[in-house]
């Protein structure tokens, strides 16, 4: 490598012509996953006040949003459900008339082209908030395994594309491909929330879905933020458990997970930029502290660079409304 003064690496940054051309990632639209909350009712639409721009919407409205997500050039949805009651098990997950197979159906019908993908988990659905049932102050494992099967079917049934478990089960991704597989569902993927912390960054999210647990925490089956190494077991589990793609969550804290997951294994990677990533960029952007849009898609820009193929972001919607304004 010749040095200065032979070697000037400005030389390339000089004019934004001579930066795009040797700009090395780009986010695009395809790859970004808007998330969507849905709740009883009609012509419901909500704003979660913490997350400024998203809502909970009834079907309907739902619909509404799919379409107009679709007509932005958005691909995918990943969608979360907030049931009209819930019980012990979490008896709404699995429903038939359940909200997320509500929605799905709907959506399915009006926007046959976009992509659902659908949470699967327990605790918007539990009376405790818990990703399963609770057995001695404890959230028993292999019990929750057979209503996650149950969910998985029934979300598959109603027409979502992609399940994806996020309880952090051990053998959840196991369980639910040999149930969709029994059900004749071999074609709907497995995007599996493989390394999950148990974050402090989720608190918006259980606002918006209503899901915060009544007693405890998710420390149990969460992964702690300070472990690498279990992080990986946990991606190379569900690799062997049969899973299509893996998600890494949450996002900005967790980029080191991202580019690890990326080079070790080459399954599609996923990563989640969860609702508190979200909430701070608004706050401080509401505070005339940073720039809204400069932050949102240098927070993207990260994402891509650590080496994620797709992004849930609650800023979907935005950057595809950004781009439209650009074109
Ligand atoms: C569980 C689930 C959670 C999120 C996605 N799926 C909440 C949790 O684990 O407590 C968090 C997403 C976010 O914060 O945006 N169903």
């Amino acid at each position: 490598m010749p040095e200065f003064p032979l070697r000037r690496l400005r030389r390339l940054r000089r004019t934004e012509p001579l930066r795009a051309m040797m700009r090395e990632n780009r986010v695009e639209l395809d790859e970004l996953i808007a998330p969507m909350f849905v709740a009883p009712g009609r012509g419901v639409k909500r704003e979660v006040s913490s997350m400024p721009g998203v809502f909970n919407l009834s079907v309907d409205r739902a619909v509404d949003e799919a379409r107009a997500l679709a007509e932005l050039g958005v691909r995918a949805a990943i969608l979360f459900g907030i049931p009209e009651t819930k019980d012990e098990e979490g008896s709404g997950a699995w429903a038939d008339d359940g909200i997320i197979q509500q929605a799905a159906r709907a959506i399915k019908q009006a926007v046959p082209d976009l992509v659902l993908i659908a949470d699967c988990c327990l605790c918007e659905y539990t009376s405790h908030g818990h990703c399963g049932p609770v057995a001695g102050g404890e959230i028993a494992n292999d019990p929750a395994l057979a209503l996650l099967q149950r969910t998985a079917i029934s979300q598959a049934a109603a027409g979502c594309d992609v399940i994806a478990p996020s309880g952090m089960m051990d053998g959840m991704v196991h369980a639910i491909r040999s149930a969709l597989d029994a059900e004749n569902f071999q074609q709907v993927p497995i995007l599996s929330y493989a390394v999950k912390y148990a974050s402090a960054f989720y608190g918006p999210f259980r606002e918006a879905a209503a899901s915060a647990p009544s007693f405890g925490d998710r420390r149990s089956h969460q992964l702690d933020p300070a472990n690498y190494r279990e992080a990986l077991l946990e991606a190379e589990t569900d690799v062997a458990e049969g899973a299509d793609a893996l998600m890494v969550k949450p996002g900005m804290p967790c980029l080191d997970l991202v580019r690890a997951l990326r080079d070790r294994f080459d399954l599609p990677l996923a990563v989640y930029q969860v609702s508190g990533e979200y909430a701070m960029i608004h706050a401080a952007a509401r505070n005339g502290w940073l720039e809204l849009e400069r932050c949102a898609l240098e927070s993207l820009m990260g994402f891509k660079r650590a080496g994620a193929d797709m992004i849930i972001s609650y800023f979907t919607r935005f950057f595809a409304e950004q781009q439209q304004r650009q074109s």
